[in-house]
């Protein structure tokens, strides 16, 4: 394929003529390179892989194959993709530009691929350091502060439940949080996700009792209770630390997806699939008359099985 991509509404020309134009692009989640076009020809949308390109003009595609063997190419099932919004694969956008529109990545579908799954196993540690790095930064940053330094047990008041319309769905609160080093005070975005849990899914989360919550002297600062119905849990994916999302999976129903490594959560926070080694992180909660949401921003160890806290 020529290094120019694709672009949305291109002319696609095959070995026999003029068939259609580039309707979608998509992109292969591990490679960040582009996997496909979709073709939009006699109204149908065919996925013609990019091996099939000989080149790639300002506004033109031509194919190598002709017109009879795009037609035998599998039509696109739209719901099988996300786009690249709705996941956040980081540095898709960098590598891939595709204008005017939006470049489509296949849903994860880990149950039902062994091959794919065994794909990922293969490379997770090339995408670990590839996509990774810039995300493990902040845990690094936790592991190199002083150990002395007190774990913060603030509450913090990220949003109302009022935003909250359904049970057992994730809603995200994103909420800015002041730090204060030695020397300098600044802000950070970050995000939570708040569950109204249905009396299953907190039977779920509370299977073992009541959650506690300590400080680093071991003294308990908090403890979540069953009869309060609404979790919050951490934004970060307890795999890696990247942002998960609440989303649609084809035969899950609604989970928690994060985009990273494709770990999948229930509204409970277990883990349904991928390589997260424990249930999302639940925070302490508190909910006030009016319906204020607050939470203490604890944070623990990426990639540990049991929870370390860190902060
Ligand atoms: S960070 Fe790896 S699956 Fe979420």
């Amino acid at each position: 394929m020529a290094s120019m991509q694709p672009k949305i509404k291109s002319k696609v020309r095959c070995t026999d003529g003029e068939i259609g134009e580039v309707a979608h692009v998509i992109a292969d989640p591990l490679s960040l390179e582009v996997s496909h076009i979709v073709v939009r020809t006699n109204g149908t949308e065919r996925q013609v892989p990019v091996s099939s390109i000989g080149a790639v003009r300002d506004d033109l595609v031509e194919l190598l194959c002709n017109s009879s063997q795009v037609a035998g190419f599998p039509e696109l099932k739209r719901e099988d993709f996300l786009t690249s919004k709705e996941v956040e694969i980081p540095h898709l956008e960098n590598r891939i530009h595709v204008e005017p529109g939006e470049v489509l990545v296949p849903f994860p579908e880990l149950e039902k691929s062994c091959a794919r799954r065994s794909f990922f196993t293969g490379f997770i540690y090339v995408i670990g350091v590839l996509i990774g790095l810039p995300l493990v930064w902040p845990v690094l940053r936790f592991v190199m502060k002083p150990m002395y330094a007190p774990y913060d047990n603030r509450w913090l008041k990220i949003g109302n439940v009022s935003k909250i319309k359904a049970e057992d769905v994730g809603v995200q609160f994103i909420f800015k949080k002041s730090f204060k080093d030695s020397v300098l005070e600044r802000e950070e975005d970050k995000n939570h996700w708040v569950v109204k849990a249905t009396p299953e899914t907190l039977q779920k989360i509370y299977k073992n009792g009541d959650l506690s919550f300590y400080d680093e002297k071991g003294d308990v600062v908090w403890v979540n209770k069953q009869t309060v119905p609404y979790v919050a849990f951490a934004g970060k994916c307890p795999h890696l630390g990247c942002g998960y999302k609440w989303r649609s999976h084809k035969t899950r129903g609604q989970v928690f997806l994060c985009p990273c490594h494709l770990s999948i959560y229930d509204a409970a926070g277990t883990v349904l699939d991928g390589p997260a080694p424990r249930p999302l992180d639940v925070l302490p909660i508190k909910i006030s008359a009016t319906g204020d949401i607050e939470v203490i921003d604890v944070e623990y160890k990426a990639g540990k099985k049991e929870q370390v806290r860190l902060a």
